[in-house]
This record gives structure tokens, sequence and C-alpha cells, in this order.
């Protein structure tokens, strides 16, 4: 197949092309580099069947730009939680960008598979999610909501392109993806930040009091899920939870991190309080999957162990670390 992958130097996008073109898939790749990194694709430029665009989803004349022929679009490129700022681009790529994305995919017919995430539960108490959960999100005074609401709206658009305009649409909510490849910063989640922590010999941060839960999905997992979305047609049309669904709260993972980088005893942690971001901050206190749906119908399931996946995972961010 031909394949597009918006945000390709991204940790998903970069993980995914280096999968598909392993698998035989001839991949274009676009990204403006604006939160990924060339280290991320550096391998796969010496491939004959990448292509790489340094180009803009909110460019007004990518459809010129891009390949003439083309089966499917993974459009992952995103601004995530602005946590400390950053609405106004996480709402223009996030809405803007997709828009044009589906407008070019409407001229042909390209199927899309779309990154959503699992932010779009909100503050839903009732875990574990499935699909139709109820979306609970907060105060339009609390900018973190502007992720969760530009992903939803993302949602009801590509649903509405594959009612009004007949485009094979696949929504993935992703749960909580970390590995090789991740950002080294709060975009790559809280493991990335205490595997820096770690290599920094910092303490590592707790927001909130740490017992809020998530659930950590290994990239090979989530690959999975994502090619087998893009592989099959029964998975038009509908959305998924991408995810593991052990549950695990934010001190634990704290803790696992530290065992998983060889070090004895207990962390040195530093609990900051959620008042003390830059404006108001509402956190999300339960998350986990139901994934019954892309079990029966992707034939996905996360296998892989958290502590091996975050021993792997320590052992890369510390050779980046030590190549800086
Ligand atoms: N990683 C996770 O755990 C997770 C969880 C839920 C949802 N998601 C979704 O999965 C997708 C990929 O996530 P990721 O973790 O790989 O994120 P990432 O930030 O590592 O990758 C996103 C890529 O998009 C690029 N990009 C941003 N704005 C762009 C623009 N205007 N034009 C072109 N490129 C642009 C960035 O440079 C980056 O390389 C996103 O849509 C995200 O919302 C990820």
């Amino acid at each position: 197949m031909n394949i597009l992958i918006t945000g390709v130097a991204g940790f998903i996008g970069s993980n995914l092309a280096r999968e598909l073109l392993k698998r035989n898939h001839r991949v274009t790749g676009l990204d403006n580099f604006s939160q990924g990194f060339p280290r991320n694709i550096e391998d796969l430029q010496e491939n004959p069947q990448f292509t790489f665009l340094e180009l803009d989803v909110l460019d007004q004349d990518l459809a010129q730009k891009l390949p003439e022929s083309l089966d499917t679009i993974v459009h992952l490129a995103t601004y995530k939680i602005p946590r400390y700022g950053n609405a106004l681009l996480t709402l223009k790529i996030n809405t803007h960008g997709t828009e044009n994305i589906l407008e070019f995919a409407k001229t042909k017919k390209i199927k899309v598979v779309f990154a959503s995430t699992s932010d779009i539960y909100g503050k839903n108490p009732d875990v574990p999610f499935h699909e139709e959960s109820s979306s609970v999100i907060g105060s339009s005074k609390i900018k973190r909501w502007s992720y969760a609401v530009s992903k939803l709206f993302d949602e009801h658009l590509c649903l509405a392109y594959h009612d009004e305009f007949d485009i094979p649409v696949v929504i993935l909510r992703y749960f909580g993806a970390y590995g090789p490849g991740q950002s080294p910063s709060w975009w790559g989640g809280p493991q990335a930040v205490f595997m820096q922590a770690i290599l920094e010999e910092k303490p590592l941060e707790i927001h909130g009091d740490g017992k809020q839960t998530r659930s950590f999905t290994y990239i090979s997992d989530t690959i999975n899920g994502t090619i087998a979305a893009i592989e099959k047609s029964v998975a038009v049309g509908q959305i998924f939870n991408i995810g593991s669904t052990g549950e695990l709260s934010i001190l634990d993972l704290a803790l696992k991190v530290w065992a998983c980088a060889n070090k004895p005893g207990e962390p040195p942690l530093e609990f900051k309080d959620y008042n003390s971001f830059n404006g108001k901050y509402e956190d999300v206190m339960r998350r986990v999957p139901d994934v019954t749906l892309a079990e029966n119908i992707l034939g996905f399931k996360a296998t892989k162990i958290l502590e091996e996946g975050l021993r792997e995972t320590f052992l890369w961010q510390k050779s980046l670390y030590q190549t800086k």
C-alpha cells in the first residue's frame, strides 16, 4: 500500500513508518518538526520506499504537495495538552489541520485513520471507558480541555466526512503510549519525564498527590493496533480504544521506572500542587480502557509487560542522553 503518515517525525509516527516499511509498504511521511525530531526518522531516510516531506498540515496548498496515489492516510500530526499554555495552536492545528487532511482525502476517497485520544473521556468517573462512554469535559476556563475538545471535534468531523462523502475513516483513541522515540519532556508523558529526571539526578516530579491512574501501552502494541486499523476494511466507520487495560497510579509508575533504571531504594519525589501551574489545571483521576471492540474487530490486545517495556525505554532514553 501507499501510506501517508502526518506527524512522521513524532513518537508514534516514526515507529509506525518503520514497521510499515518492514512490511513492504511504501510510506510518505510529513512533518514540520515543531514537536518531532529529525533523529526519529534518520534511519528511514535511507530506505528508497520512504519519502519525507517537510510540510505543515495547516498549509492551504497541501493537496498539491502530496503524492498523487495514496491508499491510506494515518493522521497523527497534532499539538497535545496545553498544560503550560499553547491552547491556540492546539485548537488550530487539531481542527484546521484535520479538516485540511479530510478535504484532501475527499478528492480521491482515501481511507483516513485518525489518531484521537483517551483524553476525550475527560472526567468521566465510570471506568473502564468503552467507545460509547460519555465525554465529561471541564470548564472552558481550564486550558487543558482544549486538547480533548479539539480531538472530539475532529472525531465528529471524520464521521461527518464518512457519512456525507463516503470517505472510509477509522478513529483510534490511544491510551498512554510509551517507548523508544518518545519525547523526553512532558510531551512524551510522565514515564519520559521520570526517566529524564533519573538521568539528570533530579527528583521525580509528581503532579497532585500521584494517586491519579493511567494505563501505559508499549509502542509495539500501539503500532499493531494501528496497522490492523489500516489493513482491515471492517474497521471503517468505527471508533476503537487502543491501549493496555492495566491500571496504575502515577506514584506506582514513578516507583516502577525507578526500579527499571536499576536504582536502589525509593526515588526522591517532588510533589507539585495543581494550583502552581500557569492558569487553572484539572486532572483526570482514573483512566483505563475497555478494549473489547478492538479485540473483537481488530484482533488487538496489548501484550507487552510494563516492567519489560519500561526497562527497554529507559535504556533507549539513557543512550539518547549520553550521546547529547
Ligand atoms: N503518545 C500517546 O500516548 C498518545 C495518546 C493519545 C493520543 N495520541 C495521539 O497520537 C498522535 C501522535 O502522538 P505522538 O505521541 O506521536 O505525538 P508527537 O508530538 O510525538 O508527534 C506529533 C508530530 O506532529 C508534528 N506536527 C505538529 N504540528 C504539525 C503541523 N502543523 N504540521 C505538520 N506536523 C506537525 C510534530 O512535529 C510531531 O512530530 C497525536 O495525534 C496524539 O494526539 C498519542
